[in-house]
């Protein structure tokens, strides 16, 4: 037997450490671990509520508004704030776009370099890649000296010698199977992909005033500054504020018009470019939809509502898959969702560490019980990660885009399936060979696609709204705290582009009591709980083969196809610590 370290896991948000044990060449156990703590779930308590989701939102920088909406939806629904329909319709603009981001910024910039060889596009044919590049996608911009003009640029950058990312120096790239062909295209994509980033981020920008981390948040629905006939007068002793007259405000007819023209190529860039990538990718390296299955229970707390009832209806719904069962889908009750500490560096007092605690009742009281550093090994210890293990009635849940697609697609939403069906086969693959590494890649190219859709719909919805006359973006009915109850919970269960996301959250004399939050990442990543079952990362490692110990490239692609974010999963950074400044891959006989 042979045992693995990857410690840090490069190109995912986060510090993630890996450990696998190799039998015969494939990985026979696993261990994932989140090596920081950071504890801002203690920092919001006693806060005022109204503020919460300014702190909440530096869970992560990756996640960008992730979890700025999630808490101000949590605090709406601890006050009984129904926000306005606009805001609705700005919410969803904002993460929908973060959606596409996301996924776009993943496969580029973070997954597709553990499939390709990026060097080997330096011997590349452009015409011969301009040929293949025709052959797979509708788009225009494929002509032979396009892909020369990338090729010259991409052998340029190498010639600086500051091609880290792309050199085989690392955990390598020894398998990958792509043509230099196939190599180009990609990395023509890859780098058009930076300046598609800087495009789609302009909206983001538009409406939150930065990124990430938008500032227009509200406890009753958005910031965001609505049309008006004109400045009003000053009033004594005010001051005339500069505004920037290059960027139009969001809601501005030109900054509708605007977010439309950047929504119409951020969809075409995922319908000709990303699609036909990915489908690539799947189809040069099959075998990978039988590697990397894991453990066949989905959850998705749905995301996107389309109208404003208190149960609206979700362009991703709500909903479980259990056992790799693709012909039900089963309802989500938030009660019976429950963390356990057993294998986590957390207790919970008193022997009751592996007890699962719903997160109104949950505890954050880190207790270090791993190996003194230098750390050899994690897999050893009892205790060998700072996430705590979430758990869907005692089991282990993925959550993600092909949680979501999943569900969806089970549900019966025609779209989704049809698109979900259509990639697959295009892909050479049947609906059942989703759940798989490859499945994780091509279900979150579907969902780009899916929600890239709906935004300009939601655009236009903005648009109708405030031409009727309806400028409401907030409901400020509950922010004077002498309208509240003694004491209130909420709670928001929504989506990420990682996935489900939860935040919990209980106000006692117009101050935050207790505040829980538990990320996609938690659940994906999630160490073993009480009874031993694996996180849903770990078991997915599973009998994943690796040709080269010294490059454990196999291990990487299955672990990326989570686009793990290890920073919202445990919420936190040590300041005073040693962080692992160099990437170890550490291979050896045994422990
Ligand atoms: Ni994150
Ligand atoms: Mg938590």
């Amino acid at each position: 037997m042979t045992h693995l370290t990857i410690d840090p896991v490069t190109r995912v948000g986060g510090h993630l450490r890996i450990e696998v044990d190799l039998t015969d060449g494939a990985v026979s156990d696993s261990w994932s671990s989140g090596t920081m703590f950071r504890g801002m779930e203690p920092i919001l308590r006693g806060r005022d509520p109204r503020g919460a989701w300014l702190l909440a939102q530096r869970i992560c920088g990756a996640c960008a508004g992730v979890h700025g909406l999630a808490s101000v939806r949590a605090v709406e629904d601890a006050l009984g704030v129904t926000i306005p329909r606009n805001a609705r319709s700005i919410r969803n603009l904002l993460m929908g776009s973060e959606f596409v981001l996301d996924h776009v910024v993943h496969f580029y910039h973070q997954h597709v370099l553990d499939w390709i060889d990026p060097m080997s596009a330096l011997s590349a044919d452009p015409a011969a890649t301009a040929t293949l590049a025709r052959s797979t996608s509708t788009r225009g911009r494929s002509d032979t000296a396009a892909f020369r003009a990338a090729r010259d640029r991409l052998a340029a950058f190498i010639a600086t010698g500051g091609s880290g990312p792309f050199v085989d120096d690392g955990p390598g790239r020894s398998t990958a199977r792509t043509s230099p062909e196939t190599a180009l295209l990609v990395m023509a994509h890859h780098l058009e992909a930076l300046d598609w980033q800087r495009r789609i981020i302009q909206m983001q920008t538009l409406l939150g005033g930065k990124s990430p981390h938008p500032q227009v948040h509200l406890v009753g629905g958005a910031a965001v500054p609505v049309p008006w006939g004109g400045p009003p007068p000053l009033q004594p002793g005010e001051h005339p504020v500069q505004i920037d007259q290059r960027a139009p405000s969001a809601l501005s007819s030109e900054g509708l018009s605007l977010m439309s023209t950047i929504v119409a190529e951020a969809k075409a860039f995922v319908e000709q470019v990303y699609i036909p990538d990915v489908v690539a990718i799947a189809r040069a390296y099959p075998e990978w939809a039988r590697i990397g299955r894991g453990i066949g229970n989905y959850l998705s707390y749905g995301e996107f509502p389309l109208d404003d009832s208190d149960a609206p209806r979700l362009l991703l719904p709500r909903g479980r898959v259990m056992g790799g069962d693709l012909a039900r889908v089963e309802s989500v009750d938030q009660v019976d969702v429950g963390e356990t500490v057993a294998h986590s560096w957390y207790t919970y007092g008193g022997g009751a560490d592996g007890t699962l605690r719903h997160p109104t009742m949950g505890m954050t009281e880190p207790r270090y019980a791993g190996p003194e550093p230098p750390i050899t090994t994690l897999a050893g210890s009892e205790r060998y990660s700072w996430l705590k293990a979430p758990r869907y009635r005692e089991e282990p849940m993925e959550v993600g885009p092909l949680a979501r697609m999943l569900v969806a697609s089970v549900e019966g939403r025609g779209d989704v399936r049809e698109r979900l069906e259509d990639v697959a086969s295009r892909s050479g693959l049947g609906a059942a060979a989703l759940s798989s590494t490859l499945g994780r890649m091509i279900a979150r190219a579907v969902e780009a696609a899916v929600v890239a859709d709906q935004l300009d719909g939601w655009i236009r919805e903005l648009r109708a709204t405030l031409a009727s006359g309806d400028l409401a973006v907030a409901d400020l009915s509950r922010w004077d705290p002498g309208t509240w109850p003694a004491a209130a919970s909420g709670r928001s269960l929504g989506e990420g582009p990682r996935g489900a996301v939860g935040h919990w959250v209980s106000i006692a004399d117009r101050r935050i009591s207790d505040y829980q939050v538990v990320d996609a990442t938690t659940w994906n990543a999630s160490p073993r709980d009480a009874a031993g079952r694996r996180g849903p990362l770990e078991e997915a490692l599973i009998g994943t083969p690796v040709a080269d110990p010294e490059r454990p490239v196999e291990v990487l692609r299955t672990v990326r196809s989570f686009d793990p974010c290890p920073a919202c999963a445990v919420h936190a950074f040590d300041p005073g610590g040693d962080g692992p400044l160099g990437i170890r891959v550490r291979a050896g006989a045994g422990r």
